[in-house]
């Protein structure tokens, strides 16, 4: 749906961040770099940077989100810029306004970026071709289509642990059909240059064609995760589902649960790597989710660190304008 033309400047800069897909190895590895010279501003006495002092960000979130919106939030005090958080529930959207009367609104108070959450698969590329040019949307989450920020705050969680993508063989686990992590997920695996990216799903929540990103599908999880190196769990994502397309969450448990056992086949130091919200007992045990080799929370923080260096560099602003700042 997105292509790099419209993310990008006529200087081949980040102007939009709306996916993952069609981005070079060179933008992903510097979103990722740029995030590595953020992350420890957070360990600060004074956690602030004042790269972005005087732009406003407004957070448009029209669906739920914890982790997302929060983290969105802190990486632009951090940065030092006014953030605006609109309460979709109590906005005039909620009167009938239309997307696009809101936009224009928001416009008049002189914001510089729209961080938008939307149900709706492409809002975030509608919204980019609708502001004024000066404006830069990031993509916080759109329907099934993309979720490009987690995308890469997983790709940092990664790096951080395995150092190099090459040699790696990653497991993708759970509801690939409604999810739009997996998607962003896989472009950037792709690009990012992995061994292998492998789904592991019941055929109902495999999309059809998905082998034409570049994935192998297994629908056994015990063969799926023999030589995993990083193994990322997905939750059901109920509220996109029509009809009736598993059984119980028990039986569902029982054939794609990660257990103390399952991930005992994967390789002995495979990291376990999961979006949030998690869902105890249906997706993964409590005993993986909080173990040693559970990553979830970091993946929390460093998206801290990533939305800081998609939020700077949109805006035009590097590290060396953040060390000029030291
Ligand atoms: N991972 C994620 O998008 O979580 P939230 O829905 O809490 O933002």
């Amino acid at each position: 749906m997105t292509g790099n033309i419209i993310q990008l400047d006529n200087n081949g800069n980040l102007k939009h961040f709306l996916s993952t897909e069609g981005l070079s190895q060179s933008l992903l590895q510097s979103i990722l770099d740029h995030a590595e010279s953020f992350a420890g501003v957070g360990e600060r006495a004074v956690k602030k940077i004042p790269l972005l002092r005087g732009k406003t960000i407004a957070n448009l979130f029209f669906e739920p989100s914890t982790r997302t919106r929060t983290t969105f939030e802190l990486a632009a005090k951090r940065l030092s810029a006014d953030i605006l958080n609109l309460n979709i529930s109590t906005s005039a959207t909620s009167k009938g306004e239309t997307l696009s009367d809101t936009l224009h609104t928001l416009e008049a108070m002189h914001c510089d970026m729209f961080v938008v959450r939307h149900a709706n698969s492409g809002a975030a590329h509608y919204i980019a071709t609708q502001v004024a040019p000066h404006i830069s949307v990031i993509n916080a989450g759109d329907g099934r289509h993309a979720h490009p920020t987690q995308a890469m705050l997983d790709m940092f969680t990664i790096r951080r642990h395995k150092k190099s993508f090459e040699n790696l063989r990653v497991a993708i686990v759970g509801d690939i059909l409604h999810s739009r992590v997996a998607r962003s997920e896989i472009h950037a695996l792709n690009t990012l240059g992995v061994l292998e990216t492998r789904i592991i799903a019941p055929h109902t929540l495999v999309p059809k064609g998905v082998e034409d990103l570049g994935v192998q599908v297994y629908n056994d999880m015990d063969t799926g995760l023999e030589g995993i190196d990083v193994i990322m769990m997905l939750r059901l994502q109920k509220e996109r589902m029509r009809g009736a397309l598993l059984p119980s969450e028990q039986e569902y448990f029982q054939r794609y649960g990660l257990t103390s056992e399952r991930l005992a086949i994967a390789k002995p130091d495979a990291i376990v790597m999961h979006p949030g919200p998690i869902n105890r007992g249906v997706e993964i045990s409590s005993e993986v989710a909080d173990g040693e080799q559970s990553v979830i929370l970091q993946q929390v923080s460093h998206g801290i660190a990533i939305r800081m260096a998609v939020m700077a560099m949109t805006m035009g602003r590097s590290n060396d304008d953040m060390e000029n700042t030291e």
